[in-house]
């Protein structure tokens, strides 16, 4: 069918309720037109789903019949590493769908990394997300939420952010001219790579004194009052997006499933928009079994850590006990205790997709592990020096696959994909003080965070302006 056909067809089972929004908590079960703008539940508060009737969408028999789109690239919805996916979120008439050419996004056998974490020659595979339009995974959610938007004919879009959620919204906003970003960040606690290109594209930046918990809880009340759009990971079309992120790694794995996908964990946007992914496509039967799944925290940001691991707080089909989160949460609050980790992405105490998470976690049989910002920065490190490098949130993925292997929870013969969420040039200020000469910056930086040595640290050889003393140095350090 021509895209044109298939669009109107699309159109035509979208507005007859082929999509829809669901409430995630069972005993409420309320749905709303997929039409909609919502962010929460109107009855119950819970966050919502995006919903299909499958038995009306024509999804392919097989996970290799999305191959057929390989030959249409040169068409910008078969070119994005999300619409080609389309009839796996199939919530938006094509004619509708924005792309700024996101997901082009590398899964690549890392050795080097592999040694590190402990694995066997050739089972560790990153997903490199940082080689999105925007340099991080967020493009992949945002180019769903922002076909919403436009779809329901939103002016505005706001977003609270640790940096890759507003530089990707702001990029939307910029490339397409179709929206304008308002973007609420914490004072201090964005990496300069992110901010700006936030200030670039144009956006309206909103800076609170406060952290990315104060910045959520304010553009949630911001965007209601003034019926602004809201793009944040609670937004449940966002979620359909970024489960694109496992189809090319299934696609780059010749739609094989692997033992193990290892996530940072931050908001639990991409964890939850995993699972339901995988969740989806076993109801389908395009795959017979899901991967586990391993959700990483910042050891100075562990929620879900403290929760799941420590508290075992679960799923239980819907009804987790909140009595568990409510208790934790004002202890937090008593504390005064605020996030606070080197990997500024993930600097987050209260993520708005904890229940959904649970969820993933409970169809994948995930674990919960937390990693200190010195094992973070090593391996940071060293997926620099093995591949094309990642922001310091990324990197908690790979240490927490290292974590695994040495408790014994991953296998070294398993095949094993860590998701690389963002650039590497997002922050070069944690990188560089990792690999200075310099002890006071380093100090400055990392000192206070406990970092107490660069393991994996390529200095720069300082040499006098003379061609003796460079060839010498050369002839020393190669
Ligand atoms: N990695 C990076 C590079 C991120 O920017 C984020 C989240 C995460 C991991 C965590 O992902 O929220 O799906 O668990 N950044 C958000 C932002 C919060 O505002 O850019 P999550």
């Amino acid at each position: 069918m021509a895209d044109t056909e298939l669009a109107s067809a699309l159109t035509k089972r979208v507005t007859s309720g082929l999509a829809f929004q669901k409430c995630l908590n069972p005993l409420c079960g309320a749905d709303f037109d997929v039409g909609q703008v919502k962010t929460a539940c109107d009855r119950c508060g819970d966050l919502l789903d995006v919903e299909y009737d499958w038995s009306r969408v024509e999804v392919p028999q097989n996970l290799a019949d999305f191959e057929r789109y390989w030959s249409r690239r040169f068409e910008p919805l078969r070119f994005s590493g999300v619409w080609r996916f389309h009839e796996l979120l199939p919530f938006a008439p094509l004619d509708k769908v924005v792309t700024v050419g996101e997901g082009q996004t590398l899964l690549q056998q890392a050795n080097w990394v592999g040694k590190y974490v402990g694995m066997d020659e050739g089972r560790l595979f990153l997903q490199y997300e940082g080689m999105n339009p925007s340099g991080s995974f967020k493009d992949n959610g945002m180019c769903a939420a922002f076909t919403h938007a436009f779809m329901t004919g939103a002016k505005r879009a706001a977003c609270a952010s640790t940096g890759n959620t507003s530089a990707s919204l702001a990029m939307y906003c910029s490339v397409t001219q179709l929206m304008k970003a308002v973007i609420f960040i914490g004072s201090g606690k964005i990496s300069y790579g992110k901010l700006s290109q936030a200030l670039e594209y144009g956006a309206l930046t909103v800076q609170i004194a406060g952290d990315f918990d104060d910045a959520m809880i304010r553009v949630r009340e911001v965007s209601k009052d003034l019926g602004i759009y809201l793009v944040n990971s609670i937004n449940p079309f966002r979620l359909e997006g970024q489960k694109t992120i496992m189809y090319r790694v299934l696609e780059a794995l010749r739609w094989q499933v692997p033992d193990w996908i290892v996530v940072p964990g931050g908001n639990l946007g991409n964890s939850s928009a995993f699972g339901k992914a995988f969740q989806e496509l076993l109801h389908l039967g395009l795959i017979d079994r899901v991967p586990r799944l391993a959700v990483i925290n910042a050891a100075g940001a562990d929620t879900l850590y403290q929760l799941f691991d420590r508290r075992n707080l679960r799923w239980n089909g819907g009804q987790p006990d909140r009595l568990i989160s409510c208790d934790y949460y004002n202890d937090l609050d008593s504390r005064r205790a605020k996030a606070d980790t080197i990997a500024s992405a993930i600097e987050i105490n209260r993520p708005v997709n904890l229940v959904k998470c649970l969820r993933a976690l409970d169809v994948c049989d995930g674990v919960v592990r937390k990693v200190t910002d010195q094992e973070i920065l090593d391996a940071k490190a060293q997926v620099g020096a093995g591949g094309i490098g990642c922001e310091p949130a990324s990197a908690a993925s790979v240490a927490g696959a290292k974590l695994l292997r040495q408790q014994g929870i991953i296998a070294p013969s398993d095949r094993v994909v860590c998701i690389l969420t963002g650039h590497q040039l997002k922050d070069p200020t944690a990188t560089v003080a990792y690999h200075t000469t310099d002890q006071d910056k380093f100090n400055e930086v990392l000192g206070s965070r406990g970092v107490t040595r660069a393991s994996f640290a390529n200095r720069a050889v300082a040499v006098p302006n003379e061609l003796d003393a460079i060839i010498r140095a050369i002839q020393l350090y190669s």
